[in-house]
């Protein structure tokens, strides 16, 4: 049950007695050891929750269900346009799976505190390998399978899994995505080799496996004792994502184990209104935040049906199959990006796909990952005539940072604004100076510290990277990194990002890390990657190349060739498909380049020349050669 009480009740409620509210909200989990009290404050400004407590996430998430006699209720619900399958696993079911998963991982000697990679496509699989880590006390490390060889390398250099478990194959439309030789070709680059592969066969491929090393994912389970959860403390890390920074390399986002459990399940009846039983249908992938909070643990944890879907919003088959799924499955509650929608609408504009089914179960739509255009929020209000939800998180935060929380008070809805700060998060708006603004003006947004339970602790084996990326700029805040304001009655309005982070398709992936390897190229003397904005996908990169002296190889080989670079080193993912050859780049007189003032040329913005810059005449030949790519759009 959510907190009783209008959400100024609740808020108010949350702000005076922090710890109290989330002492309430863990009592809704099943603990080992309950905590003694919530908050840890030992070592500030790094915090963590619950940390005395033990408490095991599978449990919760699974056995507890079974326990209390739900065994029968279909916890996973595998629906795929991609093979034309529909396979359902209840919690029984998936107690049974998962326990035995763990068994052959255990016995082959995956304990407690060991990182294990997963780089599966949307299958339950992937979920029950994530369940089977957390039932073992194991730290699971989910790759998204969009990211090519060499991002899943630097992965495993990083947190130096004793497992991968993969699938042999992905699938995307038109296209199998080979899994293997991606895997080979990373253990290969990294440094740190796993001690083994367990690899999930699937019928569209079947991988060679790597005698010594690799495991097939039915027969290392064979005769094996099925293992049971083992509790951990409160503070044991459930699991680590990496995401983009401002650099090339990722960030391992830590989660805390009991922070992690009782944030999650206070969000599934307070933001998405969902009760035991109930489907829930995240359509995102495991590989991202989103996948983890809501395709896998919070709807479970909440004890309802949750839905993996493989497939895309529009082409499998068409821009029909969201509303197929939400009426087959009785979805209640329905979360993805903006830019799935837009791409439906632009298929399906007067919304006549929707006519052919019965949408009458669901109850609510949920919009995150970028800023939700109002054109988009209204088509789909219009059309599904139920509340559209913009919220706003990220994948340090976890749960949504603000909402409009249906399950305490629908809130009046404003265009543009992902609505209110929830319990836990103190929205500041800042200037340069960390001095709080008035209302209206933009300013950086930062949380006051101590974030909330299920929040990031620290970054995985970086606690000086955690620091300077996210407390050093605001003493005694979080910084999101996001810019945007607050109007008189609190409502928080997104705008932008603060640093070189760009959002395409509602992928987060970092100009930074696209710059590096441009910069990598035998002919590239200085680049630069802007975001610039696209009507289907939020936002799409742009690379500017400066050659070197004497490079005899044409401009447009060059261009060529660094787009496939992003996409060997990268991965498809980065959607890096332009770039273009240009003398100079426009830069500050200290050697800054202007990326700001070139993505407003390109969004055909207004600009004020800055003051610093060094010739302003660069900046017609940059607006010269956007023009030749067709930017501004007309
Ligand atoms: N494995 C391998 N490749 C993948 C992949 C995966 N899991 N996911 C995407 N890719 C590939 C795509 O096949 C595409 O490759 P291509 O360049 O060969 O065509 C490339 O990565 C870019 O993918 P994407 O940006 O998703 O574009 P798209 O044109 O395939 O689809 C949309 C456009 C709008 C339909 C799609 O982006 C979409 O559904 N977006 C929603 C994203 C979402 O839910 N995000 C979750 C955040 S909450
Ligand atoms: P990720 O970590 O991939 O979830 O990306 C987080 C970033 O996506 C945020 O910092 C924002 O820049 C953007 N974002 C997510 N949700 C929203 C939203 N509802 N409105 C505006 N931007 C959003």
């Amino acid at each position: 049950m959510a907190a009783t009480g209008t959400y100024a009740q609740v808020y108010a409620g949350w702000k005076r007695d922090p710890e109290g509210f989330w002492m309430q909200a863990a009592k809704a989990i099943d603990w080992a050891v309950p905590p003694s009290r919530a908050l840890n404050a030992g070592h500030a400004p790094l915090y963590e929750w619950f940390t005395d407590a033990r408490v095991n996430t599978c449990w919760n998430a699974v056995d507890r269900h079974v326990e209390a006699g739900r065994g029968d209720q279909v916890a996973i619900i595998h629906d795929s346009p991609m093979t034309q399958t529909v396979r359902k696993i209840t919690y029984g079911e998936l107690r049974d799976r998962v326990a035995l998963l763990a068994g052959a991982l255990r016995a082959k000697g995956v304990k407690k505190g060991d990182r294990v990679i997963i780089y599966m496509p949307m299958v339950p699989e992937a979920l029950e390998a994530m369940l089977a880590c957390a039932r073992l006390g194991a730290i699971h490390s989910v790759v998204f399978g969009g990211f090519a060889a060499n991002e899943l390398a630097v992965r495993i250099d990083d947190c130096r899994p004793r497992a991968i478990i993969a699938a042999s194959c992905g699938l995307e439309p038109g296209r199998v995505v080979h899994y293997k030789p991606l895997i080979d070709a990373a253990i290969n680059q990294a440094g740190h080799k796993p001690d083994f592969c367990v690899i999930f066969q699937r019928e569209q491929e079947v991988a060679q496996l790597t005698a010594g090393r690799d495991v097939d994912w039915h027969s290392f389970q064979f005769g094996v004792a099925p293992a049971d959860c083992v509790p951990v403390e409160g503070n044991h890390p459930a699991y680590i994502l990496y995401t983009s920074g401002t650099t090339g390399a990722p960030k391992g986002v830590v989660r805390h184990t009991a922070g992690h459990l009782v944030a999650l399940n206070w969000t599934m009846s307070a933001i998405y209104r969902c009760e035991p039983g109930d489907v829930f249908w995240a359509a995102s992938d495991v590989g991202w935040v989103v996948g983890h909070s809501y395709i896998c643990y919070g709807p479970l944890i909440a004890g309802c049906t949750t839905i993996v879907f493989e497939g895309k919003p529009v082409g499998t088959p068409d821009a029909g199959t969201f509303w197929r799924v939400i009426q087959d499955h009785g979805v209640k509650s329905f979360f993805t990006a903006p830019t799935a929608l837009r791409a439906i609408k632009r298929e399906d504009p007067d919304g006549r796909l929707l006519e052919d089914y019965d949408l009458s179960g669901l109850t609510a739509l949920y919009l995150a990952g970028e800023r939700a255009d109002p054109a988009t929020v209204d088509w789909a209000g219009r059309h599904l005539k139920v509340p559209v939800v913009d919220h706003w998180w990220q994948t340090e935060t976890g749960f949504a940072i603000a909402a409009n929380p249906l399950g305490i008070e629908v809130l009046p809805f404003k265009s543009g604004s992902p609505s209110v700060a929830m319990p836990g998060f103190d929205v500041q708006v800042l200037d340069e100076g960390g001095h709080p603004v008035p209302p209206g003006t933009l300013g950086a947004i930062a949380v006051k510290l101590p974030l909330p339970p299920g929040t990031l602790p620290t970054l995985w084996q970086a606690e000086d990277r955690f620091r300077k990326s996210y407390l050093d700029h605001f003493p005694g805040h979080y910084e999101t990194g996001d810019a945007g304001y607050v109007d008189a009655d609190g409502y928080l309005y997104i705008m932008a990002r603060t640093d070189d982070v760009i959002n395409v398709a509602g992928h987060r992936l970092s100009t930074g890390a696209m710059e590096e390897v441009l910069a990598s190229h035998p002919d590239v003397a200085e680049c630069a990657v802007i975001g610039v904005a696209d009507d289907l996908k939020g936002q799409m990169p742009l690379g500017f190349l400066c050659l070197n002296k004497g490079c005899t190889r044409p401009a447009a080989d060059v261009a060529k060739d660094c787009v496939k670079l992003v996409r060997d080193k990268i991965g498809p993912v980065a959607a890096f498909k332009t770039a273009c050859v240009v003398d100079r780049l426009p830069k500050t007189r200290s050697g800054k380049i202007l990326r700001g003032t070139m993505v407003k040329i390109a969004d055909g913005q207004s600009y004020k020349m800055p003051a610093t810059i060094d010739d302003p005449a660069i900046l017609t030949e940059i607006a010269a050669a956007l023009r030749g790519l067709g930017y501004p759009p007309a």
